[in-house]
């Protein structure tokens, strides 16, 4: 894979606000949400680099009265689809979950976004429900979660 994880410090979002901003359009998040979710949400940022070239990343928030990691968005550069790294970050949220004694992972994809499902049921989600109406646009969300507990 020759990838290799880094952690982002505030410092860094601008370069991952770009890539959101490139791959999610007017739905990404904006270097002002990423810093509140950093200073009020207790988020990470896992991202893959080959060398200094950002080839993905997994924005998580933190919960830890719930013991939840909550996936907020995963993006992978598009030439560097398909190569497993976003199956890779995962793996790396499930290490980081049991290292922290997280309980539970969870996240939204949205009903069209096959490629996100796909990534979270092999990442051992299970799919929880539909939410209707769910995005700003209309669109229904799919609620994957992942219990951590005596696995
Ligand atoms: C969803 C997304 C993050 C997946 O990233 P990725 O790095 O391509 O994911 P992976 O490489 O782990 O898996 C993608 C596919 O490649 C396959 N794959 C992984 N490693 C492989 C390898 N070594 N050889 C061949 N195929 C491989 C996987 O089986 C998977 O196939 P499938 O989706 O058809 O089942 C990416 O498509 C993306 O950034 N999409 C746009 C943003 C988005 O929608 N994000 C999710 C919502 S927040």
């Amino acid at each position: 894979m020759g990838a290799a994880l880094s952690l982002h410090r505030i410092d860094d979002l601008p370069e991952i606000a770009a890539l959101s901003r490139q791959t999610f359009g007017d739905e990404a998040l904006t270097p002002k949400e990423l810093r509140r979710l950093y200073t009020r949400a207790h988020a990470l940022v896992l991202a893959l680099r080959r060398g200094p070239a950002l080839l993905g990343y997994t924005v998580l928030e933190l919960n830890r009265r719930q013991r939840r990691i909550y996936v907020v968005e995963t993006c992978t550069q598009p030439h560097a689809r398909g190569g497993g790294l976003a199956a890779h970050l995962r793996a790396c949220v499930v290490e980081l979950a049991h290292q922290l004694g997280y309980r539970t992972i969870a996240s939204h994809t949205r009903l069209s976004n096959q490629p996100a499902q796909r990534l979270n049921l092999r990442a051992g989600m299970t799919l929880i429900g539909q939410i209707d109406d769910y995005y700003e646009d209309g669109e229904a969300a799919l609620y994957f979660k992942r219990s951590l507990s005596g696995s």
